[in-house]
């Protein structure tokens, strides 16, 4: 990764690339890793594939927010593959810049009459690459929600009730329909933080995704009384397969608003798959040592995945508190600003988790409640202070028609 893309960002600053997904296509195996050196650095996420099949595979997998695909491809040739990106539902209306090396016309003309925006002369200026791709992906509506991954640093920490709490407050933010999915193992806690009964299916979900159309999800959501809806997978099962996850919660972000996830605190592949996929990784941490250092380690193991400190939130939870560290020694241990600072509210927090009822509803004045509502406002934005526009529903993807064609 490049030293740009380590440069801790601050809260409520996206890096350009806003998470979004580019697939680069190209036989070129020194190029491609260059090109999404470039995207990363920018805070897009790139996947590279060598060949036309390998490129169609992952487009059909992770569904692109954008296309550089290189004309040069063999075995299944660059406009073919130009063609059934355009083809298939996911990638339909994903831009797509073809990349040319040859002084022939006719090359770049084919790749255009096959479906590509717009076409860029190889080698390529890492200034051009950024600028078409923003101004075509500026052009293109906004696809994907925003899917906001919640870690604890360690077990305890209060991961749940933020996510719970952070649910409820975008919920009422009205900036469209928020799921909260709960993954923690080996026991989640969201049906108890929101008194609500999980759908006895929901725990089979991932293991039936090949028999469900797109359709069935909503039978498998738990409705809130705020508007929120649940999608509590917990269970003290085997863990869920990462692609499997990873595949529902890329469908997940396309036809919701907003999805926050309760991840839990084990730092496993499925926890990767979800922190590759996710916009903003929130790090709840407490203000005691074993938090922080483990906050610490976290911050290192999503770096080696490429989740850079722009994309990671570490919020301090139960601050401040009696013998507890100060916040700017656990700043300066984490190497980042902290995104968020969430009171030590014992009875009120205790109260709440007992009713089932969280703090944005029952005591929306609290403290806080009111820190989680900033919170919930900071992450929703963009680099130059606006909000976030409210992503739109474009897509009903048959996904499980494409996990099994995968
Ligand atoms: N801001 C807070 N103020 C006071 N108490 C809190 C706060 N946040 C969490 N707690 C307390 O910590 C307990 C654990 O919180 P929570 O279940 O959210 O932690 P977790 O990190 O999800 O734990 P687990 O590892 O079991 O999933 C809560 O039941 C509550 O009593
Ligand atoms: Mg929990």
């Amino acid at each position: 990764m490049s030293a740009e893309a380590r440069r801790p960002a601050p809260v409520g600053e996206w890096p350009v690339g806003r998470g979004r997904r580019v697939l680069v296509a190209t036989p070129e195996c020194t190029a491609g890793a260059a090109l999404a050196g470039v995207l990363r650095g920018h805070g897009y996420r790139a996947t590279v594939a060598a060949t036309g099949a390998e490129a169609l595979r992952a487009a059909r997998l992770e569904a692109p927010d954008a296309a550089v695909v290189d004309l040069e491809l063999a075995g299944m040739s660059a406009t073919e593959l130009i063609r059934a990106l355009r083809a298939g539902e996911e990638t339909a209306a994903a831009p797509i810049i073809a990349l040319s090396t040859s002084a022939d016309a006719a090359q770049r003309l084919a790749g255009l009459r096959a479906g590509a925006n717009d076409y860029l002369m190889a080698p390529v200026s890492d200034q051009e690459l950024l600028a078409r791709l923003a101004t075509a992906l500026a052009l293109c509506p906004q696809k994907a929600g925003l899917l906001l991954l919640v870690l604890g640093s360690k077990g305890g920490v209060g991961a749940s009730v933020v996510a719970a709490n952070l649910a409820l407050a975008l919920q009422h933010a009205g900036r469209g329909q928020v799921l909260l999915v709960d993954v923690a193992r080996p026991q989640g806690a969201l049906d108890v933080l929101l008194n609500v009964r999980p759908s006895g299916a929901a725990a089979q979900l991932l293991g039936r995704l090949g028999e469900l159309e797109p359709g069935d999800l909503g039978g498998f959501f738990t409705p809130h009384a705020s508007g929120l809806q649940a999608l509590l997978l917990e269970g003290a099962g085997p863990a869920p397969q990462p692609e499997a996850l990873r595949s529902l919660l890329a469908t997940l972000r396309q036809v919701q608003d907003l999805v926050v996830v309760d991840g839990g605190s084990l730092l496993d592949e499925p926890a990767a798959a979800l922190a590759e996929l996710a916009d903003r990784v929130l790090l709840v941490l407490t203000p005691e040592i074993p938090a922080v250092r483990n906050a610490k380690r976290c911050l290192q193991w999503l770096g080696e995945l490429g989740v850079g400190p722009g994309r990671v939130v570490p919020v301090l939870n139960r601050y401040p508190q009696p013998g507890g560290l100060p916040r700017g020694d656990i700043e300066g241990v984490l190497g980042l600003p902290l995104g968020g600072c969430l009171a030590n509210e014992v009875r009120l927090v205790a109260y709440s988790v007992n009713r089932g009822v969280p703090l944005a509803a029952s005591h929306p004045q609290s403290g806080l409640a009111r820190q989680v509502a900033a919170l919930a406002g900071s992450v929703t934005q963009v680099a130059g202070g606006g909000e976030a526009p409210a992503p739109r529903l474009l897509l009903r993807l048959p996904f499980v028609r494409r996990l099994s064609q995968a």
